[in-house]
């Protein structure tokens, strides 16, 4: 499984690069919005200064909403650095965009994924990831990771490529289940891929150990 990171925020970005297990990271603009980026200039430079934080891909999302729009858009955001992805929504003219980018071999993100019938357009029209957002789900208590398993059976029914990236995953215990149902990708907060750390047993075990340590030297 691999994890992204889901912020625009370069020190935790490069905590979790420190760590060694990150493999990309996730923008879109709410998230620039949160750290203060604003302006097309400053976006387009902070979207490089990820890059360079990182080894793995980086999504960076279109504002447009029209085809062509789109595709000026993404082309502008592959130019910037061979690690980004575009991030595409899943709307009619996303799905053409999406083959456009396909056909032309630049990785996109189809994001805003609801349902499996979205997942099947997106992963039909050559998406790289889609980005099934299972905490919004959880948020209008509908089962975020039943769609997660819907996708995964529909894509292991065709062989589909596009590889599920879960999305919009909220506490530790998302990425375990979305690593049992065989999501490909978890997207997260720094906190949650964190708390996958987390034992007290760990803790009182390392505690005796050192102490044990101690008293024998
Ligand atoms: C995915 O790419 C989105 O950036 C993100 O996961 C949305 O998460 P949220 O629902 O916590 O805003």
């Amino acid at each position: 499984m691999k994890f992204f990171i889901d912020t625009a925020n370069l020190d935790q970005i490069k905590e979790a690069q420190d760590l060694g297990v990150l493999d990309g990271v996730t923008t879109n603009p709410s998230l620039m919005a949160k750290e203060g980026i604003t302006g097309a200039e400053n976006i387009l430079k902070h979207y490089v200064d990820i890059c360079e934080a990182v080894s793995g891909d980086v999504s960076a999302e279109v504002i447009s909403v029209d085809f062509e729009g789109m595709v000026k858009e993404g082309e502008q955001l592959a130019a910037l650095h061979p690690q980004i992805v575009v991030k595409i929504p899943m709307i009619k003219d996303g799905i053409k965009a999406l083959k456009y980018f396909s056909d032309r071999n630049i990785k996109t993100n189809c994001t805003l994924i609801f349902s499996a019938g979205q997942a099947l357009l997106a992963a039909k029209a050559g998406a790289t990831y889609v980005s099934p957002f299972i905490g919004r789900l959880d948020d209008v208590s509908t089962d975020g990771l039943a769609l997660i398993s819907e996708i995964r059976e529909i894509y292991d029914n065709y062989a589909f490529e596009t590889e599920i990236l879960a999305a919009s995953i909220r506490h530790t215990m998302h990425i375990i289940d979305c690593a049992k149902i065989g999501a490909d990708v978890m997207t997260g907060p720094l906190n949650a891929m964190m708390g996958l750390l987390n034992h007290p047993l760990t803790d009182i075990g390392l505690k005796k150990f050192l102490e044990d340590y101690k008293k024998g030297n």
